[in-house]
């Protein structure tokens, strides 16, 4: 595909002097106004150098650019040179692009040789997976979607939490009031119940506190009896995240926790203690801040065991000796910002070059219409609960809808989570949002039934286009005069932009830069679908627009991909 900007950055630097083709591209504009042109260049940066007047400078080089094949019009207008692109041929190189590429339409190798790790999800055992753990598991996935998209070696790792004395407590708990069989049947409910049930009991009898502290130890310890409990509730705890991973389609390649870390604490502290960063405070280690800002930062407590933080120092070091990487990300909420910028910041005093490779991806909260939710008071809302009502309220909508689909049950499930991911990653990750049904199921909203309904309908004109016809706009050389519209040629600058799109996801760890995106191709396709005919009785015509539905629907379902959602044939 040609590159507009590249292009006609080499075309300027055949006509102005005193800049380089790299600075002439960067100040290539698109303005916001068709009107003004597909591109626009700005010449009073070169006033200083020609010393002449910008207009003049803009008639000038208007003059000499203009006759390239791939302008239609280049036009001075005060300081600017407003260039329109010869939409034939616009359409044409994107097309046979786009159709050619197919699944790898936008795919780059920019990463290649560099090792992503993307860390996401990262819940908790024997709590429940909630409505709030959707956001890391759902941007997570994406990103490091997009980053394989972008050529990247990528490492999908969930950092489970899954040590800590809370363990202690619940070991305490199930040995007190605890019943296997309840935790077999439902393990993280019954669990939470024993984690409940803790609390409310050690305001009568402050003693547990100490047993579950001496049961964490025996824990840390290795005891076979205390590590045998902890390892039945790890597995029954994955057991149930992995149901809900599997109605997301989402998967990782390391389920390397904090517990994974319990044994390579010992070298950090030491390092810590060496680099003289360590300070005693009551008995415990601490690491002073306050030079830049932060409180100080809690490494070992006075009994010696190890925290949050001092885990996540010992796993950053393991992933860079371990896996080399170039970039470790991780998909983390806004709550724990400063928790992020204390340890990176330990890593870089203990002389770690790579500890800015470490990339804190933060996001908002989600809450609920009907108020927010506490995991203490038991007002919980599961993840897994959500995805199967919405996968049920689909499937009343689909019935009522009549809508058409081979399987009623398939198209429930990918149109209803596929809803609920879609709405995830809609809004700047960053900002806090209310979840709501109604704009979640909303078949005609920026949603995703909306999009994958768009999908669904270009694959229908397909298949009533026919075989031969889709074959013909496939490989044959199509008359793209037919699809230079103002609908049409709207839809092939949004597919020509979506590699960029990508790319600009990926630098700003921003997925709904994306979905924005195919919101617009999904919205320019109807447009084009409503003022255009596209099965029409001119052979040629029919192929050329059959061209541009070809490259939309790719388009589409390549975007869609990208965000973990399945596109439908039918709907
Ligand atoms: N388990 C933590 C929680 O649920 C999130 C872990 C985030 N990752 C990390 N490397 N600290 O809050």
């Amino acid at each position: 595909m040609i590159n507009y900007k590249e292009k006609i950055a080499q075309l300027l630097s055949t006509a102005v002097e005193g800049l380089t083709t790299e600075e002439l591209q960067n100040m290539v504009e698109v303005p916001a106004d068709g009107k003004m042109g597909d591109y626009a260049f700005p010449c009073f940066r070169l006033a200083k150098i020609l010393r002449k007047a910008p207009p003049m400078i803009a008639k000038d080089i208007a003059q000499k650019i203009s006759d390239d094949p791939i302008f239609a019009k280049v036009e001075p207008v005060n300081a600017y040179v407003n260039m329109f692109l010869s939409r034939d041929v616009y359409v044409k190189d994107t097309l046979g692009d786009v159709i050619e590429q197919g699944d790898h339409y936008g795919r780059s190798d920019a990463g290649q040789g560099k090792t992503v790790i993307v860390e996401y999800s990262s819940p908790n055992i024997a709590k429940p997976f909630h409505i709030g753990h959707i956001r890391s598991t759902v941007i997570g996935n994406s990103i490091y979607k997009i980053y394989d998209f972008l050529g990247y070696d990528t490492v999908r790792i969930n950092h489970l939490g899954d040590y800590g004395t809370q363990f202690g407590k619940m070991i305490c708990a199930y040995r007190r009031w605890g019943n296997k069989e309840d935790v077999i049947n439902e393990p993280i409910k019954t669990l939470l119940s024993y984690y409940t049930k803790f609390h409310v009991e050690v305001e009568n009898d402050p003693s547990l506190d100490q047993e579950a502290r001496d049961i964490f130890t025996r824990l840390e310890k290795g005891e076979p009896e205390e590590v045998e409990l902890w390892q039945w509730f790890r597995d029954e705890s994955l057991k149930e995240f992995t149901r809900v991973y599997d109605m997301l389609g989402i998967e990782f390649d390391s389920y390397a926790g904090e517990s994974f870390y319990s044994d390579k604490m010992p070298r950090f502290v030491q390092e810590l203690k060496d680099a003289n960063l360590l300070k005693e405070s009551e008995g415990a280690q601490i690491v002073d801040l306050e030079a830049y800002g932060m409180s100080p930062a809690l490494i070992t407590k006075s009994d010696g065991s190890t925290l949050y933080i001092t885990r996540d120092i010992a796993a950053a070091v393991y992933r860079k000796e371990h896996y080399d990487f170039y970039k470790n990300i991780y998909v983390v909420a806004s709550q724990q910002n400063l928790h992020f910028q204390q340890w990176i910041k330990i890593v870089e005093l203990l002389g770690y070059d790579w500890a800015h490779d470490c990339v804190h991806v933060p996001f908002g909260l989600v809450s609920l219409e009907d108020g927010t939710m506490s995991t203490r008071e038991g007002r919980v809302v599961f993840l897994e609960d959500v995805l199967n009502r919405a996968v049920e309220q689909t499937r009343e909508i689909i019935k009522e809808k009549n809508v058409n689909t081979d399987s009623i049950e398939e198209t429930a499930k990918m149109v209803g989570i596929g809803a609920v991911m879609f709405q995830e990653l809609s809004n700047n990750r960053i900002k806090d949002y209310v979840f709501s049904w109604d704009k979640v199921l909303n078949f005609e909203g920026e949603t995703g039934p909306y999009v994958q309904y768009t999908h669904a309908r270009a694959a229908s004109v397909l298949r009533k286009a026919g075989d031969e016809v889709v074959k013909k706009a496939r490989t044959a050389d199509i008359d793209t005069s037919y699809i230079t519209g103002d609908s049409a040629y709207d839809l092939a600058r949004l597919i020509y932009a979506f590699p960029a799109a990508v790319k600009e996801a990926g630098d700003k760890y921003e997925p709904s830069i994306v979905t924005r995106h195919i919101v617009n191709i999904a919205q320019a396709f109807n447009r084009f679908y409503h003022d255009e005919h596209v099965l029409v009785d001119n052979e040629d015509e029919k192929i050329a627009k059959v061209a541009l539905v070809i490259a939309a629907k790719n388009t589409i379902k390549n975007g869609l991909g990208l965000l973990g959602i399945q596109a439908p044939e039918k709907m």
